[in-house]
């Protein structure tokens, strides 16, 4: 297996709070297997090639852990609407809201879908992204939720994680929420899983959407048959999903907005990841969630875009750390162990990425920049080199100065 070795980088620390010059690894198939001084590399090794990376700051990759990547229509005219004063429960009971976008997803073929998502799977490339999450959730029938993650399946660039969220909301076919959930385990999930397309389920659990008591029945059923389990949790009232999560040891509850003292607690002693999305909540225009305290009691946080066309229409990473810096008071370091190793946990990958370890996929950023130039200037990355499992990715994306 042929080697490449890595050297003359300065390597970012697990805190993210300083770097260590003139240090090297060496990556094979992907992996790092050795790592330590330049000075020091042991003589058995022979690289067949070399990268001098000129002193540049390395660091992990970022890990986008919570998105909705796969849509077709627009649903600005809602934002429009939600800007003059109706609410975004309003416009889902209307029959707009996700639901516009199941009615645009399933009027579109899979290889459209699959052009739309690759651009923007491109943009999460050009921002130093090598783990991108994606959920289904506008399909909400059979064949409809197997074409989405035939098309998450087909997508190139990142590592991509799946996840099924064909509990997203309650398509108009189904009279009860109950029905349609017992649909998705008895003619869905199994398909699924025979696919092999997601080993990952999501519910968006809140009120006038998917209910405590069903929620619990639905995913009980989901472990059963071997899915992992996240939560769209706590995002628009207390609505119990947080809840769920850390009483299934779920991977992560995403949003987290509505959280008591002992929800701060509970989340500080369990592994379940509290998934931070302030790029929702700007367009949402509701409250932060409360990251100091999470962080403080010592519960593991991750941040995420939460890219959507409906209550977060931007992929910008750089938008999300500058929110979390001046809305919910995260340090910088916090910020980028959020969207690296927490993200990683949150996805259940920490065995393989998060960090530059020996044994890890050597999936990292090399830059000439320094880290207080991130997640600083909405809209924009440091110019920046991505390498995935030791291959720089050329990015069709130019990122800007
Ligand atoms: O994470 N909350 C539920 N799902 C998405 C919104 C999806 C949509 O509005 O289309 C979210 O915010
Ligand atoms: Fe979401």
């Amino acid at each position: 297996m042929s080697q490449k070795l890595f050297r003359n980088l300065r390597l970012v620390n697990s805190e993210f709070t300083g770097s260590e010059a003139k240090r090297a690894f060496i990556v094979e198939a992907g992996l790092i297997t050795w790592m330590g001084s330049q000075n020091q590399i042991p003589k058995k090794l022979k690289p067949k090639k070399e990268f001098d990376l000129k002193n540049n700051l390395v660091f992990p990759s970022f890990i986008e852990c919570h998105t909705h990547t796969v849509f077709a229509g627009s649903r600005a005219q809602e934002f429009e609407m939600r800007n003059q004063g109706v609410s975004y429960l309003e416009i889902a009971e209307r029959g707009g809201g996700i639901l516009s976008t199941v009615q645009a997803t399933r009027a579109t073929s899979a290889k459209s879908l699959t052009a739309l998502t690759q651009k923007r799977v491109n943009n999460f490339l050009a921002q130093g992204v090598s783990t991108l999450e994606i959920k289904s959730g506008y399909g909400l029938d059979l064949k409809n939720e197997i074409k989405v993650l035939q098309v998450i399946k087909n997508l190139k660039g990142p590592r991509i994680i799946s996840t099924f969220l064909g509990a997203h909301a309650k398509p108009a076919e189904f009279k009860t929420h109950e029905d349609y959930l017992q649909y998705l385990v008895t003619t869905v999930l199994p398909v699924v899983k025979k696919k092999k397309l997601s080993d990952r389920v999501d519910i968006f659990i809140e009120n006038k959407f998917f209910e405590k008591s069903a929620s619990q029945k639905y995913l009980e059923a989901a472990k059963k048959l071997g899915f992992a389990v996240t939560i769209h949790a706590n995002q628009l009232s207390f609505s119990e999903g947080a809840d769920l999560a850390l009483e299934l040891s779920a991977h992560s509850a995403d949003h987290v907005i509505h959280l008591n003292e002992n929800h701060i607690k509970a989340f500080a002693k369990s592994k379940t990841v509290a998934v931070l999305l302030p790029a929702a909540d700007l367009y949402m225009r509701c409250a932060y969630p409360s990251a100091r305290k999470l962080i403080d009691a010592g519960a593991t946080v991750a941040l995420a875009t939460d890219f959507n066309p409906g209550s977060c229409p931007t992929q910008d990473l750089a938008l999300v750390g500058l929110l979390a810096r001046l809305e919910m008071k995260m340090s910088l370091p916090e910020v980028f162990k959020a969207y690296t190793s927490g993200a990683a946990q949150a996805l259940g990958v920490s065995d393989a990425e998060g960090q530059l370890l020996v044994g890890k996929s050597a999936n990292f950023i090399s830059t000439a920049a320094e880290l207080n130039d991130f997640f600083y200037s909405a809209g924009s990355t440091p110019k920046h080199q991505l390498f995935i499992r030791g291959n720089e990715i050329k990015s069709t994306i130019i990122a800007r100065d």
